[in-house]
């Protein structure tokens, strides 16, 4: 693939396709909603709105980060405080897929609709890529990103047309486009995430206290782990507890698990045999976050298990 023509065709043809029109696009720091968002606004301008909508199941200091990363490259990105509302419709829901519908019905039909009206945009790029088709039309994912598979029609419930420019390339050709548009590395090089965020970390039911617990935890092995090659790493808080003693009293505290696998495109996966010391040093380091008092490694490849946890 030739990077520069394809970005030159695609600011073409969102151009050609939205005319006079307003486009909106979520952004969530992923790769692909990045690059979506630098074409978006190379093609329309202030006529593309870009908002990143807080969800209260982001990493520590993500929203900030990122807006402040596209201010650096002179794009608006308007951060969207819908905490309240996510927290909400994940009250009290502990089955997995009864959550991530909760997320995806509060983030289109509720936020994402009410944004669509406010800004009278009548597009939505979409960073979708071929692996999301593939896959979704394959049956291993439930889909993730294309609106049609959580049953519904952007153009009849909301009036908006679906535009999705990445939906010819996979992971390494948006990674390659994207260093072309002039994304930093910390975009171009950030490990998966998925988009129901930590809410996949956290078995169990979601809400402030937990995804305080488990953003915590995500931090440090996040650092802990920065200069490994790993495909991925991750927290996840369980939805259990267990005794443990600390200053020679019992307490029954929260159990973390630490992921970290190597994979090629997260369909299989194997446990990274991780440095002893370094186990150790991460395990030292959960266990002193607030209520903590184990911390697990996760040796199981996918299959049997996912990569995430819901
Ligand atoms: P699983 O848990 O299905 O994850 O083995 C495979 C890869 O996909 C990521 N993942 C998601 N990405 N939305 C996303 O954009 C999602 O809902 C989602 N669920 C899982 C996961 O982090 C891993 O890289």
């Amino acid at each position: 693939m030739n990077e520069k023509a394809f970005v030159e065709s695609q600011i073409a043809s969102i151009r050609e396709t939205v005319g006079n029109g307003i486009a909106i696009n979520a952004l969530s720091g992923g790769v692909d909603s990045s690059v979506v968002t630098v074409l978006g606004h190379r093609s329309l301008g202030a006529r593309l709105k870009t908002v990143f909508i807080e969800n209260a199941l982001m990493r520590k200091g993500e929203p900030d980060r990122v807006v402040k990363i596209f201010a650096k490259m002179r794009i608006p990105v308007q951060l969207v405080d819908a905490r309240a509302e996510f927290l909400s419709a994940l009250k009290g829901l502990t089955d997995p897929e009864e959550k991530r519908h909760a997320i995806t019905h509060t983030f289109y039909s509720k936020v994402f609709g009410r944004l669509v009206r406010e800004t009278g945009a009548t597009f939505l790029l979409h960073g979708t890529i071929l692996t999301d088709i593939e896959e979704t039309v394959a049956g291993i994912k439930r889909q993730h990103n294309i609106l049609a598979q959580v049953g519904i029609d952007p153009e009849k419930e909301y009036g908006y047309r679906v535009l999705e420019p990445l939906q010819t390339l996979r992971k390494d050709g948006v990674r390659k486009v994207a260093r072309i548009l002039g994304l930093p590395t910390e975009i171009t090089k950030r490990i998966p995430f998925p988009g129901p965020a930590l809410a996949t970390r956290i078995v169990g039911e979601v809400t402030e206290e937990r995804l305080e617990i488990v953003r915590e935890a995500t931090a440090i092995v996040e650092k802990e782990l920065a200069k490994t090659r790993a495909f991925q790493y991750l927290a996840v808080l369980l939805n259990d507890k267990a005794t443990g003693i600390r200053e020679n009293q019992r307490e029954f505290g929260q159990i973390i698990v630490v992921r970290c696998i190597n994979s090629v495109d997260a369909r299989t996966a194997t446990p990274t045999k991780l440095p002893w010391e370094k186990l150790l040093r991460i395990s030292k380091r959960i266990t002193s976050i607030q209520g903590v008092n184990r911390c697990l490694y996760d040796l199981t490849p996918k299959p049997p298990a996912t990569v995430e946890y819901i």
